[in-house]
This record gives C-alpha cells, sequence and structure tokens, in this order.
C-alpha cells in the first residue's frame, strides 16, 4: 500500500490505514535491526538531516534510520550554522538541499515552517518538529508503542500531562489517537497552560471524550499516563512555570500496583521521578527504541522502497 501522501507535515496525514501499513514495515525493520545484517536498502539515497532547533533523540534516530538502512547522509545542526543567519528563507533552503538529497527532514522553531518547507520541496519532506505547532513522526513512535505495550489502540483513558498548551508532542499524538474508537483523554495542566481549546473542539468533534484537570490524580487510573516537560523555551514566562514542577510530577509511590503505562517523549525535566524507571509500568526508553524503527518504515516508504 502506498501513503496517501509524499509530505508529511502534520499528524492529520496519518489515517489509521497509513498506520497499520507503517507498523507491518516497522515490525519488518526491527527483524532487520535484529538480524545483526544492516539492510541496503536505501542504499543509493541521499537523506538531508536539517535540524535547526535542539534535538537528541529525533536527530540521532533519524541518523540511526539513515545508517540501518545504508544510506547517505547530509547534515545541518544549530540555527548559527545555516543560511538562515544570513538572512536566507525556508524556502530557499528547501529548494537548494533538494537539489543535494532524495528525501528531507526538517526541525525548525517556527510553527508553520514545516508547511512552508513541504510546499516548495520537489523531494519528499517529514517534519520532525516545527515550533509548539507539531511532531508527527513523535506521534507514529508513541502510538506504535501503545499498541505494542497494549496490544490494542480502542477504548482507552488516556491522561496527558503537564504543558498542554504548548507541547507539539501532546498535540500531534492527541490528533492521532482520536480517529480510534472508544477514546477517553484528560489534560492535566495548571489553569494556564490548558490545551488549545481548537484542538479540544476537534476532538470532541471526533468522539473523544475530553476533560480537564489540575490532579494528578485525575490520570493515575488512566491506561496511559503521557508526561511531557514544560515548554519553557515557547514562552516569556516560561521560568515562572518553575513551581509547578513539584506538583505535575509522577513518582514510583504514586504509580506503583497500578495499570498506567508512563509514557514521555523525553528529555525528562523532573516530571518522572528516577524511581519510576524500574517499574513495569516505565515504558519511556522502549519508546526510543521504536523511534528508531518508525523512522527507518517512513524513510523506506517514503522513498517507495517498502
Ligand atoms: C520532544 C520535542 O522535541 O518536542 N522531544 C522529542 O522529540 N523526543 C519533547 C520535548 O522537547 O519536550
Amino acid at each position: 500500500m502506498q501513503l496517501p501522501f509524499n509530505h508529511l507535515v502534520s499528524a492529520k496525514q496519518l489515517t489509521r490505514e497509513s498506520m497499520t501499513e507503517l507498523f507491518r514495515v516497522a515490525d519488518f525493520m526491527n527483524d532487520v535491526w535484529t538480524s545483526g545484517v544492516r539492510s541496503d536498502m536505501l542504499g543509493e539515497k541521499i537523506i538531508a538531516l536539517l535540524f535547526y532547533e535542539p534535538s537528541s533523540r529525533t536527530m540521532l534516530s533519524f541518523q540511526a534510520a539513515v545508517q540501518g538502512l545504508s544510506a547517505g547522509m547530509i547534515l545541518a545542526q544549530g540555527e548559527d550554522s545555516s543560511s538562515f543567519k544570513k538572512g536566507e528563507s525556508i524556502e530557499d533552503t528547501i529548494k537548494v538541499v533538494a537539489r543535494y538529497a532524495d528525501l528531507i527532514v526538517m526541525r525548525h522553531p517556527e510553527a508553520g515552517s514545516a508547511e512552508r518547507a513541504a510546499a516548495v520541496s520537489h523531494v519528499p519532506f517529514i517534519n520532525a518538529g516545527d515550533g509548539p505547532n507539531e511532531h508527527p513522526t513523535q506521534a507514529l513512535l508513541d502510538v506504535y508503542t501503545i499498541q505494542k505495550v497494549l496490544g490494542r489502540l480502542e477504548n482507552m483513558h488516556i491522561a496527558f500531562s503537564m504543558d498542554a498548551k504548548h507541547s507539539r508532542t501532546i498535540r500531534s499524538l492527541a490528533m492521532l489517537l482520536s480517529q480510534y474508537p472508544g477514546m477517553k483523554f484528560t489534560f492535566i495542566t495548571p489553569e494556564e497552560l490548558r490545551v488549545d481549546p481548537a484542538l479540544l473542539q476537534e476532538l470532541k468533534a471526533a468522539g473523544v471524550d475530553c476533560a480537564e484537570a489540575s490532579e494528578m490524580e485525575a490520570g493515575l487510573d488512566a491506561d496511559i499516563l503521557y508526561m511531557n516537560r514544560l515548554q519553557k523555551e515557547r514562552f516569556n514566562d516560561g521560568a515562572d512555570f518553575e513551581r509547578y514542577r513539584e506538583k505535575y510530577r509522577v513518582t514510583a509511590d504514586m504509580i506503583r500496583g497500578r495499570k498506567a503505562l508512563v509514557m514521555d517523549p523525553l528529555p525528562r525535566v523532573g516530571e518522572i521521578a528516577t524511581d519510576v524507571d524500574d517499574l513495569p509500568n516505565a515504558v519511556y526508553f522502549d519508546q526510543v527504541r521504536n523511534g528508531v524503527l518508525v523512522r527507518m518504515a517512513l524513510l523506506a516508504k517514503m522513498l517507495g522502497k517498502a
């Protein structure tokens, strides 16, 4: 099955059918990875990674995926090292890079930058995070992880905490999961970091039972407790919210013996105590590993090789 898009900009483009297909290929990539023999599936391709905003996991897992499939790679990292610094537009950068590479992956601090880039790219383009807006590949690996750990993608309660207002991972994941039946979402945030009302409307229109809460207790009996750090680089008074650090934090004592799986796109900045790591509830390091498999699958599919 062919994917219904040439460029991946938003989680909205990922239909249930395309996710099923990508997860099938990700399972295949797991077999390739564990076989100990590197695949040469993308041997003749060059992938450009443009990371104009800090990244560890997304950038490194794309690099691992590129290398796991034997593609060549060109990399631009940090706004300072790019021509943006000299005043070049996103459009011109993409038009240039599309002449070097067969596929472009870009992370950029501005919301909407991915859409602008995709509009002028004549090679497949992947949004690896555009400011506070979206992060579709993270959402995809999160859904893949849930499917693997819970064995289903229906009838579940997911609690999201804590910065639903600025977190692109929460936004993209909520959009993807809203396609499945029987979903209940609880957004656990301080009053000032409530989820975007327009997104809330969209989720409700898609049939999700949505609730908002201020206390962590509201998420402890969920199937999934999806934690994400305060996105303090995304708003001026970010530092003022440090006072919430203790309140929106999950510890082993809170979660031990409960069914809730604890997820986090990472980096962790205090929102999950390290004593949770040893509990069976902790799946955040599994997400990391699944990220490579899902990105391998996406690269192979978008380049017509799987
Ligand atoms: C997330 C991101 O960059 O949005 N991290 C990631 O890609 N794994 C989450 C975050 O930065 O909080």
